[in-house]
Parts: structure tokens; sequence; C-alpha cells
């Protein structure tokens, strides 16, 4: 009848929480379509398959901290037997008490030491309670530091693609935010070491006057078990069904308090619309996990009555047998301690227990997310990049769609770099010429074709080394809200602390009249997050991130779009110096300035994923085809 009340109630609940609800706005919408697909199934083999995500966190923090493991278990081990000792003693003394009472018997003669040990045994656990606490703080302190580390190290390994797949940034996210908050997993686990010892130690001393006593108050305890462990899968299916709310959720509560969209929202009179949009996912979630938390009061109510009756139960009993005198006063006080004290221990045995099952689903999300392994790096026993480069780069037959995209991007294309050539690449809005960088730097690998390093395929040399051949700025740079010498260091961190060879590389890339204006030189953070930082202007930032790519003692330099936000004058002068930034250099500069672009010893012009046009400035002009036609309307533009 339980059981299938239970049932009953669970199915209720889960339709419940689970069932279709409407975000209101049509991304959000969009979002539930995929959440469904990956909803998982509340299932009682999920959630036991779970806890096997325990023991490589368990490994974690042992490797944190296996010091403060092995003390903390030990004190754990001692304080949980503490109550049961000092329930025995307790009905030892009471015993004697009243036989000394009502038949003059003499005081055993180590009765004033029992009392003196019962005294200890208070002592031990209250002093051993503070030091427990003092190791779960410093434990959960290593281990957040850990955590927090580990999962940045793991996601700055991740491919690219990763970035850009939702599902699995909603993971990581989940990761991300909850991982640390696993903290709360070892102290469960103390405690349910210390629980179970407790509660079993208790429950060998009820059994030892009544065996019968001890079953009822398990079979009383056990619903309360499947309630909680089953609220807590439902706890956790809600909080993996809303991780794109939230997502979207924080996105807008970023979007409305950020500084660079605060002019546009400002202007655009954006802000009620933004808040109405938050409201109506915040709306909706609150009223999810109201909903939750409300089933789980109604039937948490239920269950905690019937652990209520088993404790009165057993009390009742008891008394019963102490008056008819079966059980002496000290055993009446020794079983109405351990039946309060099993009971409360063995419902928290559970309760910790299904909250540590709980934590177990949330340590999936951890447990994948480090258990995915780019799938962009270097073979074993990968080739050196070469030094100097002696054929150039090619692109054979290569073409690329999107991870997820069909669309392709490039078909076919045939291209090369020859070492020590400058190339320019030209072409319209979203023709893919981004995404020849991102292919030529290996962030993405081919999906047909070959891409060739000295008549060697890129996937063959080692990654970190062919990273260091490349200097690469990209059209959406980083604007690290660090110190000047920091953002040009960052382009090749062994020089991160060089004085010399960052001011050469400002000097260079006329960097340095913008640093000259600055109140703090080199050392002026930059950015407005932080106090003291002085943010620059588009070009500003634009001749620090050239540095970035000067500094880098590369081969090849790619610099996306790299004077688009330089002024005229500044322009004509990286394109005076241009030969002699590029001295040695291969170079692949990619511009919609045709100033910039006739820098270039060669230009190619890419359309509909392939090469069109190539060659150089003049002789395109007079061949008058695409290069020629965006030219003129450019030139045009300017008489
Ligand atoms: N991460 C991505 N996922 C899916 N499609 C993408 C991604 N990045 C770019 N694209 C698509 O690939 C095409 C080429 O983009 P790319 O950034 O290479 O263009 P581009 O030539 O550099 O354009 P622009 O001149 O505007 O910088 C675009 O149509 C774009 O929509
Ligand atoms: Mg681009």
């Amino acid at each position: 009848m339980v059981p299938r009340m239970l049932y009953r109630l669970c199915r209720m609940v889960r339709s419940s929480v689970g069932g279709g609800y409407l975000f209101g706005v049509k991304i959000a919408m969009d979002e539930k379509a995929q959440i469904q697909k990956s909803k998982p199934e509340a299932k009682w083999s999920e959630r036991l398959s779970a806890l096997r995500k325990i023991p490589p966190v368990l490994r974690m923090v042992w490797t944190c901290a296996p010091e403060v493991v092995v003390l903390g278990s030990l004190a754990r081990v001692v304080v949980s037997v503490v109550p049961v000792s000092l329930l025995w003693v307790t009905r030892i003394i009471i015993d004697a008490i009243d036989r000394h009472i009502w038949y003059h018997t003499a005081l055993p003669h180590m009765f004033w030491w029992l009392v003196a040990l019962e005294f200890a045994l208070a002592g031990l656990s209250a002093m051993l309670g503070r030091v427990l606490s003092y190791f779960d703080t410093v434990l959960a302190d290593k281990f957040t530091r850990h955590i927090s580390t580990r999962i940045m190290e793991h996601a700055s390994r991740l491919d690219l693609t990763r970035y850009e797949d939702p599902l699995f940034y909603d993971k990581m996210e989940r990761a991300r935010a909850q991982g640390t908050d696993r903290v709360m997993l070892v102290q469960m686990m103390g405690r349910l070491i210390q629980d179970f010892i407790g509660a079993v130690s208790l429950a060998i001393g009820i059994g030892f006057f009544s065996p019968w006593l001890l079953v009822f108050l398990i079979v009383c305890v056990v619903p309360a078990f499947l309630g909680e462990t089953h609220f807590a899968f439902l706890g956790y299916s809600l909080s993996f069904e809303q991780t794109p709310a939230r997502r979207q959720m924080e996105y807008l509560r970023i979007l409305g308090g950020s500084r660079e969209s605060a002019k546009e929202l400002k202007l655009f009179g954006l802000g009620p619309f933004l808040v109405g949009r938050y409201k109506v996912l915040s709306d909706e979630l609150h009223r999810q996990n109201v909903g939750l938390a409300r089933r789980k009061l109604i039937f948490g109510v239920f269950l905690t009555l019937l652990g209520t009756i088993g404790y009165y139960g057993g009390y009742g009993f008891v008394i019963y047998q102490t008056v008819i005198g079966a059980l002496t006063i000290g055993q009446l006080t020794f079983l109405a301690g351990a039946i309060a004290g099993a009971s409360a221990g063995i419902q928290a045995v559970f309760t910790t227990f299904s909250g540590i099952a709980d934590q177990a689903l949330f340590l999936t999300d951890l447990v994948d997310f480090f258990a995915v392994e780019p799938t962009i790096r270097s073979k074993p026993g990968a080739l050196v990049a070469p030094r100097p480069i002696r054929q150039g780069i090619e692109f054979k037959n290569v073409s690329f769609s999107y991870p997820g995209n069909r669309r392709k991007i490039l078909s076919g294309i045939n291209l090369r770099i020859e070492p020590q050539e400058r190339v320019a690449l030209v072409g319209e809005n979203g023709q893919g010429k981004t995404t020849v960088v991102k292919l030529l730097t290996r962030l993405y690998d081919p999906t047909e074709g070959q891409i060739l390093l000295d008549g060697v395929d890129l996937r063959e040399y080692n990654l970190e080394d062919l990273w260091k051949e490349i200097g690469v700025i990209f059209q959406d740079f980083v604007h690290y809200e660090m110190t000047v010498s920091e953002n040009i260091g960052v382009g090749r961190i062994e020089d991160a602390h060089n004085p010399f060879r960052i001011r050469a590389a400002a000097i260079k890339t006329f960097a340095e009249s913008v640093i000259q204006k600055l109140p703090k030189g080199y050392d002026q953070p930059l950015g407005c997050r932080f106090e003291g930082g002085v943010d620059l202007s588009g070009g500003e930032w634009q001749k620090i991130a050239l540095a970035r790519a000067y500094l880098r003692d590369a081969q090849l330099l790619v610099l996306d779009e790299p004077t688009a936000a330089l002024d005229a004058r500044a322009e004509n002068e990286v394109f005076e110096r241009f030969s002699e930034l590029t001295k040695g250099k291969m170079a692949l500069l990619i511009s919609h300035r045709f100033s910039t672009v006739r820098m270039a010893d060669r230009i190619l012009v890419l359309q509909k994923g392939g090469i069109a046009e190539q060659g150089q400035h003049d002789q395109l002009v007079k061949d008058g085809g695409l290069y020629a036609e965006m030219f003129e309307l450019q030139a045009a533009s300017y008489r």
C-alpha cells in the first residue's frame, strides 16, 4: 500500500515538473526542443550508475589533501562511537545508583571513574567536533581551489568547436558552476561514515536487548530514504532542464550590466525589453522550483510522520517492558537514548546517502566534462615545425563545413604561400577568409583535403610547436584587461617580463605613441573592469594588438583586418614599414581596405568557397574582374 502511494506521488511530481513549459521567448522555445532531446529519464539504474562518478571525485579529494582526509576520517570514527559509549556508561551509572538507593548495595569501586569517563567522553566529542569543522574548512578550500584550476586547465585544452556547441556549453557551465560546490559531497561522505558508524553502534546496542525493535525502526525509515532519493533525482532533472534558460538569463544579466553594451542599450532604450525577457524566464523557473519544493514538502511531512511513529512506537514498547520489569531503569535510559540516536542516525544515513546520490548526479557533468578530450591535438611522436620554412604552405583541395552545419564554407580550395611571401586574402563578407585562418592555425581541421607545411600535413606537426611559428591577430582580438606590458607580452609569454623586447615591438607597430600618452606607460592597466584602468580607442587597441603579434618570433604572421580601426595616417605608417615588419617572414593579410591589400606581393580573391582570381594589384585591376570591381567601388566612394 505504502509503496503504491509513493509510486503515485512520485509520478504526480514527475509529470508536473517534466511537463511542457513555456518560457515565452522564441529562442528559449528552440532550446526547449533541445533540452527535451537530452532530458534524462528518471530511472533508478541511472541514479545508481551516477554513483560510479563518486570514486573519481574521491580520488581528486585524496590528491588535493591526503593528510586532511586521513586525520579527518580518524576523528570521525572516534566521534561516531562516542554516543553509544556515553549511553552505555550512563546505563551502568544509573543501574548502580538504582541498586544503591533501593537495595542499599555498595557503589561499584569504579563508580566515580565511570562518572569521570562520562565527562571525558563528552569533552572529547565536543573538542573533536571543532577539529572536524576545521578539517572540513581546510578540505573544502583545497578542493575548491583544485577543481577550479583543473576546470580552467581542461577548458583551455578543448577544441574551439566545443565552445560553439550549445549542449556542450551547457554541460561545461554546469560543471563550472557546480563543480566547486561538490565540496559538499566530501563533507557528506565524512558525515555518512560518522552517521553510519554511530547508527550501527547504537543499533547493535538496541539489537542486544531487542532485535525486533531494531527491525521495526529500520522499516519505518526506508520510505523516507526512497522519497529523499527520488526528490534528489527530480531536483537534478529540473536543474538539468533549466540550464539553457539559466544560460540565457546569465547572458541577459551580463548584457544588461556591461560597459560594452551600456551605450547601445541606453540609446535604443532596451532596458525594459531585457528586463521583461529576464522576468519571463525567471518567473517560469521560479514556478517550477516552487512546484517541486511544494510537493517535496507534502511528501516530506508524510515521511517524517512515519519516522516519528517509528520512534514513539519503539519508545512505548521499551516503557512497557520496563513497567513489567523486563528491563531495568538503566536499560530504559540506554534504549530511550539509543532509539532516539539510532532512528535519527539511520534517517541521517539515508538522507546523507540520498544527498550523495544527488551530488553524484551533478558529478556526472563534472566527470563527463573532464572525460572530453580535444580531438585536435598532437599525434604521439609528432614532428617539430620546420625552421626555417623552406617550401611554404599549401592548401590542397581543402573543403570545410562547420561542425553540425552542412553548408560548405570552402570547397576544394587550392592555394600556396611561398616562404617569405606576403599574401593578401580579399573577398566580401562571409566568404570564408577568417575560416581560412582558423584552418591554417589548426583551430579546425579541414573536412576534406589537406593543408601542407613544407609538404607535410599540418596534422603531423606538434600543435604547440606549430602555434609557436604563427603570430595571429584575429578580427575579434582580445582586449586583455591587464597592463600594457602584459597586453603585448602575451604574444610571447617567455618575453612577458622582457621590457626591451616589448618596447621594440611597440615601437615597430607605432604602439609606442599610444603608450607614451598613458600616465603609467607600460605599467598602465588597460580597460575599465579594474580600478585604475584606462580604456583605449579601437585603433589604439589595434596598435597594441599588432605589437603583440610582432613580439611573437613567428615565421608566419596572420593579420585579419589589422588596419580596420587605424586612421589614414597610422595606416600609411604601417604601410611604409610593412616590408620591414614582415622581413624574413611569411604573411597572410586579410583586409577590406585596398590600401592595405596593396602591401601584399600577391592577392587572392575568395568567392563562393573558392579562389576566384589571384595576382598583383595592378594586374588584377587591369584584368577587370571581381577584384577590379570591388576596388573601383571603394575608390569611387573616396572621389
Ligand atoms: N563557428 C561557426 N559556425 C558556423 N558557421 C560559421 C562559424 N563561423 C563562421 N561561420 C560561417 O562561415 C561563413 C564564413 O565566415 P568567415 O568568418 O570566414 O567570413 P569572412 O570572410 O571572414 O567574413 P568577414 O569579411 O565578415 O570577416 C559565414 O557565412 C559564417 O556564417
Ligand atoms: Mg573575417
